[in-house]
């Protein structure tokens, strides 16, 4: 036997040993490391082949591969095995099922839709159709005509954002009646709800984008008494049984006579006082309301003679402010899921 192969032998033995010791993945690569690495054990006998008579050197070079490759597989073997057990460990443990999970957040509706979808149920049950129109509209179906003409100085009430010279964005939902009225002959009965804008200076009271409900009815015989009926139920649903609402004159193009109509304040019950909601006056305002003026319903073929009709336009952040107690018309449009949740 030579002395390689005696050194060799004694090497193996000890290379077992280390691997036997060896439990993971890491240890084994460390073992690799000091016998077959760049300067581990076996790498060095290697380089003293160099040193050996000349008719030796080619059988040295094969001993050491031998052994090299031997020493291989027992390594791919050993990770192997500790791999195989890790797999086998990670199919034993077991999941608690029956742990409580972290509590999911769940959302709300926000409280503009909330106010806006309690009214549209109110009056889809008492035969409305629900529709909704464009936000860009042409200024005919904004202005021209809702009997309000280009020289005409209600437009600048509107505080329109123009996109073009004759697109804008809406500033109401009134344009709507005039597509109801196009597609509809009469009786007609809508409810709109939808966004608006306005180049509204933003305070705790306005903002330059908010949301409008419109309603319109039109038929044989409809008359003021209908309008108030319908608006008193809808305040009570709204607000509470004893609620009353009152009209104050008001001007319009598109409906004559014309109407703010107010509800009593929730807060002081109409009491006024020092009252915050209402600043003592009793009631709050709602919008605006009136008949359709005889020149909407004829630009609509609808005869004056035979039709008559009442329409509104009510802002539901306004609405909002009031069933919900709240100081500042932004914090609808903040949201801050902290102010929502107490709404929800
Ligand atoms: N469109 C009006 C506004 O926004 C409100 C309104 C609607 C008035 C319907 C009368 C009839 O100011």
């Amino acid at each position: 036997m030579t002395e390689l192969q005696t050194r060799l032998i004694d090497l193996r033995a000890r290379f077992d040993d280390a691997l036997r010791e060896a439990r993971d993945a890491a240890a084994i690569d460390r073992v690799r490391v000091s016998y077959l690495g760049r300067s581990g054990e076996v790498t060095l006998l290697r380089r003293g082949i160099g040193q050996l008579p000349a008719p030796e050197r080619p059988g040295a070079g094969q001993t050491i591969n031998e052994a090299v490759a031997a020493m291989e597989a027992a390594l791919a073997d050993a990770l192997a095995a500790v791999e195989s057990q890790a797999f086998s460990e990670q199919l034993q443990s077991r999941i608690d099922v029956t742990f409580p999970p972290a509590p999911a957040q769940i959302g709300s509706i926000h409280p503009i839709r909330r106010v806006t979808e309690d009214l549209s149920a109110y009056f889809r049950r008492h035969g409305f159709a629900i529709v909704l129109g464009p936000e860009i509209e042409p200024e005919y179906y904004n202005f021209d005509a809702l009997n309000i003409p280009a020289d005409h100085p209600a437009r600048e009430g509107f505080d329109s954002f123009w996109l073009t010279n004759t697109l804008l964005l809406r500033p109401h939902t009134s344009p709507m009646q005039i597509r109801t009225m196009e597609h509809h002959r009469p009786p007609v009965a809508v409810f709109v709800p939808g966004r608006c804008y306005r180049r509204d200076a933003v305070d705790a009271r306005h903002l330059y984008q908010f949301t409008q409900v419109e309603g319109l009815l039109i038929d044989r015989g409809i008359h003021f008494g209908h309008l108030k009926g319908m608006l008193t139920g809808m305040c009570r649903e709204l607000f509470g049984r004893d609620q009353q609402v009152r009209f104050r004159p008001s001007f319009f193009p598109f409906t004559e006579p014309s109407a703010e109509v107010d509800t009593t304040c929730p807060l002081c019950r109409g009491e006024g006082g020092s009252c915050r909601m209402c600043g003592g006056s009793g009631w709050i305002e709602l919008g605006g309301s009136g008949m359709v003026h005889p020149n909407v319903l004829r630009n609509m073929e609808y005869d004056p003679e035979i039709y008559s009709g009442w329409a509104f336009g009510f802002g539901v952040e306004r609405l909002a402010l009031v069933r919900y107690d709240v100081d500042d018309i932004r914090r609808f449009y903040e949201n801050d899921p902290a102010f929502l949740m107490q709404l929800a």
